[in-house]
């Protein structure tokens, strides 16, 4: 069993991935700026206030970790203006798990980032870009970080994300041929950041999960 930080850990994917780690049986520091106020509770979980663009937080938050879950999110509503949440709060989390020698992370960005942005749809590609542009530019930066360094990664890619519990039925595409975009709930998500966590066998991959 691993000891898990779940940094975004207080809604959506990352609060799901600390239901479904908790339940795999293992330990998990949940972390978030308002993670003092989660109502989850229950053993092997702890919940660590912080926030991630602060390195004295994210050291020690990493402190006795096996494996990093990075979930962070933007509020919708700013969207439009500039993103620089995941690559900066990724320069902070990179050489700090270098530094502690924690190895393995689990990297939630989304179907589009990086060399799956040429498999969106020819009718999709102009308002994606026009209302998510900023933020996987962004994502495109935090994977790039996360690639230059030593560190055992696996690149998370969801389509569109619902509500809903896990299912266990959706497909994980590794191959660039196969990439598009499709619904997932963020339970499922979550089903397979916690099959991860012990399995590795997604590990130097990205890939694209719709359900
Ligand atoms: N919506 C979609 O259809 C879709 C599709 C593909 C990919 N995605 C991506 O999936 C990811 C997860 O989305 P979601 O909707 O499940 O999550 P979300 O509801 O956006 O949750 C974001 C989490 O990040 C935390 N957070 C934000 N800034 C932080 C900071 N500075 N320090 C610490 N924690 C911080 C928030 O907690 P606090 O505010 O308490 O700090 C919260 O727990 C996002 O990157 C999103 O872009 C979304």
């Amino acid at each position: 069993m691993a000891h898990v930080l779940v940094i975004g850990a207080s809604q959506g994917i990352g609060l799901e991935t600390v239901k479904a780690a908790l339940a795999a049986g293992h330990r998990v520091r949940a972390f978030a700026r308002s993670a003092a106020t989660m109502s989850l509770s229950g053993q092997g979980l702890e919940r660590f206030p912080g926030d991630a663009l602060n390195a004295a937080d994210i050291a020690s938050a990493l402190e006795g970790i096996d494996v990093v879950v990075q979930a962070l999110g933007v509020p919708a509503k700013n969207l439009l203006g500039p993103v620089t949440l995941f690559s900066a709060a990724t320069n902070v989390l990179v050489p700090a798990m270098e530094t502690a020698g924690v190895r393995r992370i689990l990297s939630v960005t989304g179907f589009g980032t990086g060399d799956s942005r040429d498999a969106i749809g020819l009718l999709q590609r102009i308002p994606f870009r026009l209302v998510f542009g900023r933020a996987y530019d962004d994502k495109d930066a935090q994977e790039m970080r996360i690639r230059r360094s030593g560190l055992d990664w696996t690149f998370v890619r969801p389509g569109v994300l619902t509500p809903g519990s896990a299912t266990g039925r959706y497909r994980i595409l590794t191959e660039p041929a196969s990439w598009r975009n499709g619904l997932i709930s963020r339970a499922d998500v979550a089903h397979f950041i916690a099959g991860e966590i012990d399995g590795r066998s997604y590990e130097r991959k990205a890939v694209v999960l719709i359900g």
